[in-house]
């Protein structure tokens, strides 16, 4: 077992990487029911809670089934980012994470997200203040550090354990990267291995099936993997992660009725948490990666996509479900998309 503080995670978690427009409360429902043992939020804008703008309200919401859960902030000014810690400390989530690793240049320029990665006395400054301001465990995920000549990352570790995090998820890539490249996990390693380290350490980075992960996890020796792109789409990664970590054995690929419950669980969520309208909506995109593999898929996507009622969506699952009644999936490579990918430095 791996405890975060008081948070008691079995072995080798599996953690739902924070993502913007994806990890929200719905996808992050369907991630936990196929085994998923630690998410967060979406990042949260420091400034954005103290203002009490909607969206970063919204962003605040989080449900017991899906707990542990963390919420992550972001900010570049230690005043403002313990404020905002203290107004997660009153939502009670089971731990509070910070983003260091955001390369968006709006979020960088601002000196917040991979920005702090150039100055580390403001990093360990911003954290100080988060942990002094919430009783909640206090997690940082970050990048390696700010480019090729900057990989400071073992430093930060050890900074930033001695201000008093309890955790600390490692994307394998430095801010000028962005996504190219591929994940560098002889560094993470590196962390990991430094016997001054106490706290878990997750790595994170281009995993996409269960035989990288079981590579990774014994190549490596992190306490646990994040997983980010490859669930985008396929929430059932992580479930196959952990069988095949337990058997050696990969599982087959969802079946029609489990992809169609994926569908119902993750809309009638969004219906939940959004309301009628903007839920059916929401959950238009996700259709076509769940049910990719489909023959012939297109007259009924149009039908799911183009009614506004929750009721007729399911009626559309249902019959999908007749029409495609023993069809098999193949189990298909995951692709991780390149993002940020034309974004200039
Ligand atoms: C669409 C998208 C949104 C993201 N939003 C966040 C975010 O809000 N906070 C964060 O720390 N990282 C964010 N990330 C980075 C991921 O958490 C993760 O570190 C990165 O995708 C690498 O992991 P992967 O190779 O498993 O995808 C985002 C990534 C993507 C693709």
């Amino acid at each position: 077992m791996i405890k975060i503080d008081n948070i008691v995670l079995p072995d080798f978690p599996l953690l739902l990487a924070p993502m913007e427009d994806v990890s929200d409360p719905p996808f992050r429902v369907v991630c936990k029911d196929n085994g998923a043992d630690l998410m967060y939020t979406e990042f949260i804008s420091s400034e954005g809670l103290i203002n009490d703008t909607a969206k970063c309200r919204k962003r605040l919401d989080i449900f017991d089934e899906e707990r542990p859960v963390g919420i992550q902030i972001f900010g570049g000014d230690e005043g403002k980012l313990g404020m905002a810690a203290t107004i997660v400390d009153m939502i009670k989530p089971d731990l509070l994470d910070i983003n260091f690793g955001c390369p968006i240049k709006g979020i960088v320029s601002k000196g917040a997200g991979s920005g702090v990665l150039k100055d580390i006395d403001l990093m360990v400054r911003l954290t100080a203040a988060c942990v002094k301001a919430t009783n909640l465990p206090v997690t940082v995920k970050t990048r390696l550090g700010w480019d090729d000549h900057t990989k400071n990352i073992e430093e930060v570790a050890e900074r930033l354990q001695d201000v008093g995090i309890k955790a600390l998820a490692i994307h394998g890539r430095t801010r000028c990267q962005m996504y190219k490249g591929t994940a560098d996990w002889e560094l993470i390693a590196k962390v990991k291995n430094n016997p001054r380290i106490h706290i878990p350490i997750f790595g994170n980075g281009d995993i996409d099936s269960p035989q990288k992960a079981l590579e990774y996890k014994d190549r490596y020796g992190v306490d646990g993997i994040m997983i980010g792109r490859a669930a985008i789409g396929y929430p059932w990664i992580f479930r196959e992660v952990k069988h095949y970590i337990r058997t050696g054995e990969l599982l087959p690929a969802p079946t029609l009725a489990e992809r169609v419950d994926v569908c119902k669980r993750q809309l009638r969520k969004s219906l939940q948490w959004r309301g009628s309208e903007s839920g059916v909506y929401a959950m238009r995109r996700h259709y076509i990666s769940y049910l990719k593999g489909l023959p012939e898929f297109a007259l009924f996507r149009k039908r799911l996509v183009s009614t506004d009622d929750p009721l007729e969506v399911e009626a559309v699952l249902d019959d999908l479900l007749i029409a495609y009644r023993g069809f098999e999936f193949e189990q298909t490579p995951i692709e991780l998309i390149n993002y940020h990918e034309n974004c200039s430095l």
